[in-house]
């Protein structure tokens, strides 16, 4: 079965920009997008730092444009993984009923690694994006893997 799969984050520049390029080259064939929750980006590029991971370890995600997360992305997608848990409660604050909430789950946990959150890199240095791009990969594979074993 083909998915629609949505990452989000805060701002949609730093984590889930990672997590959409990380998922759409694990999955060539399932449509992945990302937002945030938050509007202070609407319309911008990745981080440049992200950017940079990215393009270190082969993925370009230039192309990506900063979006908020709207009720209808609740329609729009089957899978809508949030990278830590204040992003958990601003998705679940917007939903109207239970086949919304289902949809959503915290990256890492949905990938069986634990309630651990995707961290915030924005204030912090060049190896905190190293360190996102590592943990989203491994989530993504895991997550991945575990669809194709099920037949999903
Ligand atoms: P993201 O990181 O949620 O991974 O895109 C952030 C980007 C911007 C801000 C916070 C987090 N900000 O406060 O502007």
């Amino acid at each position: 079965m083909s998915k629609r799969i949505l990452m989000v984050c805060l701002g949609n520049i730093c984590r889930s920009p990672l997590a959409h390029g990380i998922m759409a080259e694990t999955l060539p064939h399932y449509f992945v997008d990302s937002a945030g929750t938050g509007s202070y980006h609407i319309g911008s590029p990745p981080d440049s730092r992200s950017i940079r991971v990215a393009h270190d370890n082969g993925i370009d995600i230039r192309y990506q444009s900063a979006r908020q997360f709207q009720y209808n992305d609740f329609t729009e997608f089957d899978h809508i993984f949030v990278m830590d848990r204040q992003n958990y409660r601003d998705v679940i604050a917007k939903a109207n009923r239970q086949d919304d909430i289902d949809k959503v789950e915290l990256l890492c946990e949905a990938a069986g690694m634990g309630m651990r959150p995707v961290p915030d890199p924005y204030y912090g240095d060049d190896e905190g994006f190293q360190n996102v791009f590592d943990l989203v990969k491994t989530a993504c594979h895991r997550i991945a893997e575990q669809w194709k074993q099920n037949h999903e």
